[in-house]
């Protein structure tokens, strides 16, 4: 097979890639990205150089590009995003050209090019919050924050592709992804830094939001599932089955690490909070999907990655980072 995989420089996406040539050595990868602060080469140094993966930089949302980007490909599967909730409460434009625009642009070559699998890669977060049971893929969406509303609108978008113009389109909705390569504004990999760096963690509200954990390799083996086995037009949650409280993440991190609980520094709510995260993925099980990892275990992988990886992070939370973090947490010291 010959992919297309948009957004590949990211956390989700360079670990997909690893995954998918690691599984399928004879498979090609194109990986395009814009390669935006949350890009990264550094995160696919061991693939580079393999002569079935090149990358090319460019933008989602240019056409032209995409139309040479698409050439003698079999299937896309579309990372390619702003991601980031906080970013998009500071500046929620790009969000709606990057997530819906750059959708449109990769549908409309997915018609053009008569591409045979376009996957969406989307979130639970389009369901908005749910205080008790878990949402399954018939619940309506009812996003609460900038980004989830133009990851929303992207799968509008390909479900319109879908019934309009028979594209062959699946969509998959993750829960809350963690594990190496992780850009370090997301809760973990930003706790497991700051601690490292015996910094404070800001902490919002009270620290009771849940979210369903899933190990980002998880992830990456049930789109592999969906990409090869899914049917089309249909949506496919992804959970992990570990809801957490950001307390209960935040004292794991530091029980891990060692350090203490003074180190938690409670801030000021993050605006349209959602509650609780939770996805019923019995239509991927029914798929044969099964996680290889505990939650203890992949949260002690996870850990040590960053511990051992310091060359990592130190130049991912450079002057860049710094300027968001300030702008995000004035309150907090940096
Ligand atoms: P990320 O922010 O780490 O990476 C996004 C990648 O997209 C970066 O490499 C960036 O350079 C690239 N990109 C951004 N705009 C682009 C554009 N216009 N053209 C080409 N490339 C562009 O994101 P991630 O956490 O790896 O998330 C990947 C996908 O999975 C996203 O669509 C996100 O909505 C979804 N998702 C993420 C999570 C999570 O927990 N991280 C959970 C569910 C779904
Ligand atoms: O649910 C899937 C989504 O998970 C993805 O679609 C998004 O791309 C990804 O960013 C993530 O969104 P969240 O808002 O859930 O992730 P984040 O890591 O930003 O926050 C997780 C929880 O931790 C949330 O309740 C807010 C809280 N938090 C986060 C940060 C960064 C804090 O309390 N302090 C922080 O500094």
């Amino acid at each position: 097979m010959k992919l297309l995989v948009t957004g590949g420089a990211g956390f989700i996406g360079s670990n997909f890639i690893r995954h998918i040539l690691n599984k399928y050595p004879d498979y090609h990868i194109t990986n395009l990205d814009k390669l935006t602060y949350a890009g990264n080469l550094d995160n696919l140094k061991d693939i580079d150089g393999r002569p079935n993966y090149r990358f090319l930089r460019g933008d989602i949302c240019d056409a032209k590009t995409v139309s040479e980007a698409v050439q003698g490909v079999d299937a896309i599967v579309n990372f390619a995003a702003e991601t980031h909730v906080d970013r998009s409460i500071l500046e929620p434009g790009s969000f709606i050209q990057t997530d819906i625009y750059g959708t449109y642009v990769l549908l409309e070559a997915v018609k053009a090019h008569g591409i045979q699998r376009y996957i969406q890669i989307s979130t639970d977060e389009v369901y908005g919050s749910i205080e008790q049971g878990s949402f399954t893929e018939a619940s309506p969406v009812m996003p609460s924050s900038p980004y989830s509303a133009s990851k929303a609108g992207s799968d509008m978008l390909v479900h319109s592709y879908w019934k309009t113009f028979h594209l062959p389109v699946i969509i998959t909705r993750s829960s809350n992804n963690y594990g190496p390569y992780q850009y370090p504004e997301k809760l973990i990999p930003l706790f497991i830094t700051n601690v490292l760096e015996d910094r404070p963690l800001p902490l919002y509200g009270d620290g009771l939001n849940v979210r369903d954990w899933i190990y980002v390799t998880d992830n990456c083996a049930a789109i592999d599932l969906v990409l090869h086995r899914g049917k089309e037009g249909e949506v496919y949650n992804i959970g992990g089955g570990n809801e957490r409280t950001n307390i209960e993440i935040t004292e794991i991190i530091l029980r891990e690490l060692g350090k203490p609980k003074d180190l938690i520094k409670r801030i000021k709510d993050r605006p349209g909070h959602d509650r609780r995260y939770s996805i019923d993925s019995s239509r991927l099980v029914s798929l044969g999907f099964e996680p290889q990892y505990g939650f203890e275990e992949a949260m002690q992988n996870t850990v040590r990655w960053y511990r051992e990886n310091e060359w990592w992070w130190k130049k991912v939370k450079s002057e860049d980072f710094k300027r968001f973090y300030k702008k995000a947490y004035g309150e907090v010291e940096w």
